[in-house]
């Protein structure tokens, strides 16, 4: 089950594909993270990511499909995957047409007005990666969790990354509503309650 799951930035499609990827067995596969991982190794392409992403700004389409074409030939996705931030623009998914086949697109939907509190409110565990909201969802034990906020999740870059995703990334929703693959979700519920309602739409 090749699975495209979408939405705007601080939608929860991170929130929701790790619990997706324990039910249905198959791997997250998020472009924003295997930037991230990029910076952090501070390889070439990475450091080239970072000037575009610390903006709020889109990491050019050659860049991030070359990453996703190699990522997708790795043994663990030969059963499915869950694509989490790609594609981003309509030249990416017509690239993914080439190369594969997608099954469903779930795309989460919150308005612009929450997005900006939970991002700035967004926090990651360095220990497990795991998404936290310092006030609608924060850890048990902050030390024991070393938080950590991204780079690109002040409220200046989050205001670009919206107007960005207006601009280049809706369009992509358009191209998969005309080939009937799209549902279309309520993001602004209980994440518990998303989840569920996403496991029902995958498992039928
Ligand atoms: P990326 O890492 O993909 O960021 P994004 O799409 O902006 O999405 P986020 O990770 O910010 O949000 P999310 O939807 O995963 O929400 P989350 O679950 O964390 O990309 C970062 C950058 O990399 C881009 O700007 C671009 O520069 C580059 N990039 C990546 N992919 C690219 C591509 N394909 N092409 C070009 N450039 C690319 O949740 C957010 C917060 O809300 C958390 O605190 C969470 O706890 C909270 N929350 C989640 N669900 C709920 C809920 N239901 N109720 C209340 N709070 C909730």
């Amino acid at each position: 089950m090749n699975i495209i799951l979408f939405g705007p930035p601080g939608a929860g499609k991170g929130t929701q594909a790790k619990e997706l990827i324990k039910v249905f067995n198959i791997p997250q596969i998020s472009t924003g993270d295997i930037l991230r991982e990029a910076i952090a190794k501070k390889t070439n392409l990475g450091m080239e990511a970072k000037k575009y992403m610390d903006l709020g700004n889109l990491v050019p389409d050659e860049v991030v499909v070359g990453l996703v074409e190699e990522r997708l030939k790795e043994a663990d996705c030969q059963n499915g995957y869950i694509l989490d931030g790609f594609p981003r623009t309509v030249t990416q998914a017509e690239f993914l047409d080439k190369i594969t086949n997608i099954d469903k697109v779930i795309a989460l939907n919150v308005p612009n007005g929450e997005i900006v509190e939970r991002i700035t409110g967004r926090r990651t565990s360095k220990k497990t990666g795991k998404i936290y909201h310092i006030k609608y969802n924060p850890p048990v034990d902050e030390n024991e969790e070393d938080l950590i906020q991204r780079d690109d999740d002040t409220e200046v870059a989050v205001i670009k990354r919206l107007e960005n995703y207006d601009k280049q990334t809706l369009p992509v929703l358009a191209y998969y509503k005309k080939k009937n693959k799209t549902v279309i979700v309520d993001g602004t519920r209980n994440p518990m309650e998303i989840t569920k309602e996403l496991i029902e739409i995958l498992g039928n």
